[in-house]
């Protein structure tokens, strides 16, 4: 059974343990917040609790946190992490065009702040993440010259990456997503400058550097869309193939960046039973539900590279969101947390991708300003009343 208490009392014991003065908390209007009004304040609730206690017998809870978050730009947000997640992402520091963005340059700064605020609060750290076709500088792929690099020297420089990195925290990390989306959505492997110079096995060499570097951190492999019959095919064939060949993987992460209509759930429950069955770990990583209308000729999931010209239509609850639209994602939640309770003896962890819907990459894409609601933690980072029913 979990253990009831206020969020204000809950709020009280966080506050007081960061510093921060509790009543401000409470009533502190949000830095961000576009929409505190109407119909929206309905969706607050009382009576819950943390979310990692409300859902402490079925999977560990997660959230990322921003750079500023982390560098407590936003204290009340880390109060809220503090309280809700016992286990955290960095949504960017750890990338490599941040922690690494020139050639002799690393900035530390963020991400050494995280494992000191994880190692403090006794919260697991998920390290995101060593190997991308995405935010990676060019000249990571380049010589002096602006010339290719051979496969010889790419695979030196994804080392040096991953030993500076992933050994800096050897032993106070507790995993790694070591490679990202590395998938198309029929199942073979993404175009990108690692496929194209290192060749297909630049993931089993990832994994194997990165299983040198932190032996002791689990290793993930991370994308999104993986509900698919042919994307999951292609990452069950990637296990296999890194178990056959002696290449330690730990976990699947599957990404949630869904809708209130996509994706067929019950594809994602086909996916969850078969990546456990490779006898791996099997994570739902950056949990989000939008709201919002997407644009009809676009691929959903979470493509970084899709950016769409802002348009009124796309971007309808800027002043609160209708109780009627509230239901449906109460609706959805319950639909995706029935799922996933029936599998938590599978699923290691649940981890939204944010803290609140006043800060979420939900509101930038795949086009900039938007106001989507797709968190369980409100703009005023309340819980949302319908959270009580998951
Ligand atoms: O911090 C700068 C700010 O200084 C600048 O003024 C502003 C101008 O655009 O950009 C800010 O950086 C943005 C950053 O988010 C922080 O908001 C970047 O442009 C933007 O590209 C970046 O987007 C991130 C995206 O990955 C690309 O790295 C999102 O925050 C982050 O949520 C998203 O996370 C990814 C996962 O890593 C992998 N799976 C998909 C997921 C969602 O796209």
């Amino acid at each position: 059974m979990n253990k009831k208490i206020t969020t204000s009392a809950l709020l009280s014991v966080s506050a007081m343990l960061l510093g921060c003065n509790n009543s401000a908390l409470l009533s502190e209007p949000a830095a961000k917040s576009k929409v505190t009004t109407g119909a929206a304040n309905i969706s607050q609730t009382k009576d819950i609790v943390s979310l990692q206690q409300h859902f402490a017998e079925h999977f560990k809870i997660g959230t990322a946190l921003s750079r500023a978050q982390i560098l407590k730009e936003f204290p009340q947000e880390l109060v809220a992490a503090k309280a809700h997640f016992s286990t955290f992402t960095p949504e960017n520091s750890m990338k490599w065009e941040r922690i690494h963005p020139e050639p002799e340059v690393y900035d530390f700064l963020a991400s050494d702040a995280l494992v000191a605020f994880a190692q403090e609060n006794n919260q697991e750290l998920v390290g995101h993440t060593l190997v991308w076709h995405s935010q990676t500088p060019d000249w990571v792929f380049e010589n002096d010259a602006g010339e290719p690099l051979t496969r010889e020297q790419l695979l030196a420089r994804m080392e040096q990456h991953i030993n500076k990195v992933a050994g800096r925290y050897k032993d106070k990390i507790f995993a790694w997503d070591v490679v990202n989306e590395a998938f198309n959505e029929d199942g073979t492997l993404r175009e990108s400058k690692w496929l194209e110079i290192i060749g297909p096995d630049f993931l089993a060499q990832a994994f194997t550097m990165a299983q040198k570097a932190a032996p002791n951190a689990k290793l993930y492999y991370n994308d999104y869309n993986l509900f698919k019959p042919e994307k999951r095919a292609g990452v069950i064939k990637l296990v296999n193939d890194l178990k056959a060949n002696g290449v330690r993987i730990d976990g699947i992460g599957m990404q949630g960046h869904y809708a209130l209509d996509y994706p067929d759930l019950s594809q994602m429950e086909d996916s969850i039973i078969a990546f456990a069955q490779t006898g791996v770990e099997v994570m739902i990583t950056e949990l989000d539900i939008s709201v919002l209308p997407f644009p009809e000729d676009s691929e959903q999931g979470a493509d970084v590279g899709l950016n769409v010209e802002l348009q009124a239509k796309y971007n309808p609850y800027v002043n609160g969101l209708p109780l009627a639209v509230e239901q449906q994602l109460a609706d959805r939640y319950k639909q995706l947390f029935t799922i996933l309770k029936q599998h938590s003896d599978k699923l290691s962890r649940v981890t939204f991708w944010g803290v609140s819907d006043r800060q979420t990459w939900r509101n930038d894409w795949p086009m900039t300003g938007r106001t989507d609601y797709p968190l369980l933690l409100d703009r005023e980072l309340k819980v949302k009343s319908f959270v009580t029913e998951l």
